[in-house]
């Protein structure tokens, strides 16, 4: 595996691995959410790039920057041993040579949602995904559907800078009780760990509650309340249509749940199609 630290490295690396090169960008703390990103991309392509960068412009004041688990020796083992081809750690002076004055300001998918959660987020991240693209130049990036408003926002962004790049978004990887594989989930207590997967299950139910017709106001109303004594703070859980991401009252094709709540001190993020688009 090259392992590139600078931009000459990075261009040698991918020079010599040939042009049907995939990317995963991460931020590190890579668990089995991420190899899953790695097995789906090394089935469509030749070779496999997977970036390290904890992006610091995506991190706003209630995030905590410094507490975001690192652990670069154990990722560079398991992007070893999982066959990636290519491993770029770029630093911070590398990706904002200049600062990070010039940023990408995404659209309407970038509203709402994560997006009032933690203004500037999304501008971080079409940034840093816009500059790994370009300096990376795969013919296609993965990412995960557990973050699905993020996906949204790169669609977007990649379609609307022409960023001569496909797409991919990768099945959320669960925990076998349900819980969404996430780097913070490390952070939970052993009580609340246990409580976690009531998420998923919450939203299994509600899918299958408003697939059956049921009033979707009352459906969302009454897991809001289940959830919040459940020990759950409830950010927000609503039914949106899943690529403009806007609140919808009724099922349609494309309908899908999006959902954050806390549990102490973690933020859990989780979301679940109702009906397939057509
Ligand atoms: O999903 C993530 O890990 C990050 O938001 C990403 C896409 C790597 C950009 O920093």
């Amino acid at each position: 595996m090259y392992v590139a630290r600078t931009l000459d490295e990075l261009v040698a690396a991918v020079a010599a691995l040939g042009p049907d090169l995939a990317l995963i960008p991460t931020m590190g703390a890579l668990h089995l959410g991420h190899l899953s990103l790695l097995s789906a991309a090394g089935r469509e392509s030749r070779h496999v790039a997977a970036s390290i960068f904890v992006n610091p412009t995506q991190f706003n004041q209630g995030d905590d920057l410094a507490r975001y688990p690192r652990d670069e020796d154990s990722d560079l083992a398991l992007l070893r041993d999982a066959g990636c081809d290519l491993a770029w750690l770029p630093s911070v002076e590398i990706m904002y040579p200049g600062g990070d004055e010039i940023r990408i300001v995404p659209g309407s998918a970038a509203l709402g949602w994560e997006g009032d959660a933690r203004p500037g987020h999304f501008s971080g991240v079409a940034t840093v995904v816009a500059k790994l693209l370009n300096q990376v130049r795969p013919a296609c990036a993965f990412f995960g559907e557990k973050d699905w408003q993020q996906l949204q926002v790169i669609r977007s962004i990649v379609e609307a800078l022409f960023i001569p790049v496909r797409i991919e978004g990768v099945a959320t990887k669960r925990e076998a009780d349900g819980l969404a594989m996430s780097s913070r989930n490390r952070f939970l207590t052993p009580l609340e760990r246990q409580r976690a997967p009531a998420l998923h299950r919450c939203l299994r139910r509600l899918a299958r509650a408003i697939a059956d017709g049921d009033e979707v106001d009352v459906c969302l109303a009454t897991a809001r309340e289940d959830l919040r004594l459940q020990g759950f703070s409830v950010e927000y859980l609503a039914l949106v249509a899943a690529s403009s991401l806007q609140a919808i009252a009724e099922n349609r094709p494309g309908a899908r749940l999006l959902a954050a709540a806390r549990l102490g001190s973690v933020r859990l993020l989780d979301n679940l199609a109702v009906s397939p688009l057509r």
